[in-house]
C-alpha cells in the first residue's frame, strides 16, 4: 500500500502523521503514527481461564455441527431459542467472504443493524470500515458476525444465556469458515469466546486461541467504544498491525 493511501486511511481512523515541532515533515525526527518498530510478537498462551465441558470453541462437537451455510441461515433465521425472538426485526447472520481469512467478531447487532439484516452498518460499522482499510482489507475481503444474531433491546449487553444459546451457531460459522485468524471486537465478544472475565485491557496483544482448530483470536476495541474514546484508537491501531503480523505467520 502507498503511504499517501496508508495516511488516508490512518486519517479516517482519526490518526495523523505525528510531525515533531519545528522539524519538517519527512526529517528523521519525524514519527508516523504506523513507525513503531516490529517487535516479536508474544507466544501463544492458553486461555486464560480453563472452559466448561460443552463451553463455546472447546473439543466437544457443537450443537450445529455438520450443517452447511445455507441450512445454517435457515436455522438462525428461524430461531426462537431465547426471548430476543420475540423483540427483534430480522436475525443478523453475518455477511462477506465464506472463504475469508479474517472473522471480525463483534457482540449484538445494533438498531440499524435489526433494522438492515446485516452485521456492523451503522456509524460503528463505518469506523470498522475504516480499520480494515487500515490494514489493508476490504469489508467484502473478509467475514464479519456477532456472537448474538439478534439485537438485545435497548442495545443490552447480552445475557450469559442468551450468548450460551447463540454461540453454537457461531461456532458452526467458524468451522465452515475455518479462518486464519479471528479479530474479537470489544469487551463482551471477547469475553464471550475466551470466556473469561479479564478486562480487555489484559487481553489485548496476546495471541489467543479458539476451538478445536485453535484458531489465532486478537482482542481489540470495539469501533462504538472508539468512537466515544478517540484517544484509544492509536491503541487499536497497535492491535490491528498485531493481528496482521499474527494472520501474516499462520
Ligand atoms: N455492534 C456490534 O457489536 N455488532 C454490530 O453488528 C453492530 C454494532
Amino acid at each position: 500500500m502507498s503511504s499517501a493511501l496508508r495516511r488516508e486511511y490512518l486519517a479516517a481512523l482519526g490518526l495523523e502523521t505525528w510531525v515533531v515541532r519545528g522539524k519538517p515533515p519527512g526529517s528523521p525526527e519525524t514519527a508516523r503514527a504506523d513507525a513503531p518498530a516490529l517487535r516479536d510478537l508474544p507466544e501463544p498462551r492458553d486461555l486464560p481461564e480453563p472452559r466448561a465441558p460443552g463451553a463455546a470453541g472447546d473439543s466437544s462437537p457443537g450443537r450445529e455441527a455438520g450443517v452447511d451455510w445455507p441450512e445454517l441461515r435457515a436455522r438462525v433465521a428461524a430461531c426462537t431459542r431465547c426471548a430476543l425472538c420475540n423483540t427483534r426485526t430480522q436475525t443478523v447472520f453475518g455477511v462477506g467472504s465464506q472463504t475469508a481469512d479474517w472473522l471480525i467478531v463483534g457482540e449484538a447487532p445494533g438498531a440499524e443493524e435489526d433494522r438492515q439484516g446485516e452485521p456492523f452498518v451503522g456509524r460503528a460499522g463505518q469506523l470498522l470500515n475504516s480499520m480494515l482499510r487500515a490494514i489493508g482489507l476490504t469489508r467484502e475481503q473478509v467475514y464479519i458476525a456477532n456472537v448474538l444474531k439478534c439485537r438485545p433491546p435497548g442495545n443490552r449487553d447480552p445475557t450469559a444465556s442468551e450468548a450460551a444459546e447463540c454461540l453454537p451457531y457461531l461456532e458452526q460459522q467458524i468451522a465452515l469458515l475455518k479462518p486464519k485468524i479471528m479479530l474479537a471486537v470489544g469487551r463482551i465478544a471477547s469475553q464471550n469466546l475466551l470466556r473469561t472475565e479479564v478486562t480487555l485491557g489484559r487481553l489485548r496483544q496476546q495471541v489467543h486461541r479458539f476451538g478445536l482448530s485453535q484458531v489465532p483470536l486478537v482482542v481489540t476495541y470495539h469501533p462504538a467504544y472508539l468512537l466515544r474514546t478517540p484517544a484509544d484508537k492509536r491503541k487499536a491501531w497497535e492491535d490491528l498491525k498485531f493481528a496482521r503480523e499474527v494472520c501474516a505467520r499462520v
